[in-house]
């Protein structure tokens, strides 16, 4: 693989688990960031995600610690450790040891997932994980989809930032997805760290159609460069989310999840288990879809500069200017100065 010339270490909401991987008492072992970590539910509930070794001897926490209550007990020597990294108890001592931390991370969760704050340079979140039911306008009842559908494939050679370039990339809709016509982008707005996508597409009909008269579409919603939620409107109602995370220099896990709406109206008078089975195999075609772009991501070269279109200009420059804040080498700058840095280099 060429490994990316992007940082795998972004800022921002990453997911690293699903919540329901996690119950209480768990500790969960994981790898993002190049980094050993673990997860644990504290006895309330809490979730707590932090580096997996013990400051004492280096015992990987994952591996034989407990959850006691609201500590996380290791296996090693029996030290133990709050939900903010510190040390509460050394059984032989009188006195926990206040000066060592476990490096701990923000958490939320959020989509039925846990999303962990990353930044190489511990500043807190300064924006937030966006919510599939929450952050679109209007409606927002889980209850009215069926349950989440999910794929997970781990360790894939590619960048999130691959992922999320075809929020922009109108040309790949039709060969990739075999869309009968091109879509067309209504809404860019890269002026936030969470950037705004619409489009109008249909998956029916022939080529014969025009764009103008479709009557349906996709908007969505990045949460910088680890998570993305979508909502349909004009067709069968779903919403998903993709979360891609790096685990290393070179590879990330994909994740992604749809929602497919239940019947209303009329349509909600049919057999309840016909409808579920319709949307089951709906939700899966839009998964097998997905899977279409991760053939693709697996496998591609980022090109930088890329050889554009001219139709094409405007929707790169504008995303890979925004993505560039979520670098640590690239950041600070504004929205302008980042677009102004990246004609420099594209020149
Ligand atoms: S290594 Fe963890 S208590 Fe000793
Ligand atoms: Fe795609």
């Amino acid at each position: 693989m060429a490994k990316p010339p992007l940082s795998m270490k972004p800022t921002g909401w990453f997911q690293v688990a699903w919540s329901d991987e996690i119950g209480v008492g768990d500790v969960h072992t994981m790898k993002y960031f190049d980094q050993e970590m673990i997860a644990w539910r504290a006895e309330s509930g809490q979730l707590t995600v932090m580096n997996a070794y013990c400051e004492h001897l280096g015992a990987h926490l994952g591996f034989g610690g407990t959850v006691v209550g609201e500590v996380l007990q290791c296996p090693f020597h029996g030290w133990q450790w709050s939900r903010e990294g510190r040390n509460v108890c050394i059984p032989y001592e009188d006195r926990p040891n206040r000066g060592r931390r476990i490096k701990t991370y923000p958490v939320t969760e959020c989509n039925q997932s846990v999303y962990i704050w990353h930044d190489m340079d511990g500043r807190a979140p300064f924006f937030d994980a966006p919510n599939v039911f929450g952050s679109f306008e209007g409606d927002s009842n889980v209850d009215a989809y069926y349950p989440q559908q999910r794929l997970f494939r781990q360790g894939l050679e590619l960048h999130p930032q691959y992922v999320l370039e075809n929020g922009v990339d109108f040309a790949h809709f039709k060969y990739v997805h075999e869309t009968p016509i091109v879509p067309v982008f209504t809404r860019h707005d890269f002026t936030e760290p969470v950037s705004f996508v619409d489009f109008t597409i249909t998956f029916e009909g022939d080529d014969g159609q025009k764009i103008e008269d479709v009557d349906s579409g996709v908007e969505a919603i990045n949460g910088g460069l680890g998570i993305a939620v979508t909502k349909s409107w004009g067709m069968v109602d779903n919403r998903t989310i993709s979360a891609i995370t790096p685990v290393d220099e070179f590879t990330s896990d994909v994740r992604f999840m749809v929602y497919i709406g239940r019947p209303t109206g009329r349509a909600a008078e049919g057999d309840p288990a016909r409808a579920e089975t319709k949307a089951r195999a709906f939700g899966e075609e839009v998964i097998r879809q997905f899977t279409q772009d991760v053939h693709i991501w697996a496998h591609q070269r980022y090109s930088d500069p890329p050889a554009l279109a001219s139709s094409e200009q405007q929707g790169f420059t504008a995303i890979r200017a925004w993505a560039m804040q979520f670098y640590p080498d690239g950041g600070g700058g504004s929205a302008a100065e980042l677009a102004a840095a990246h004609e420099r280099r594209s020149s």
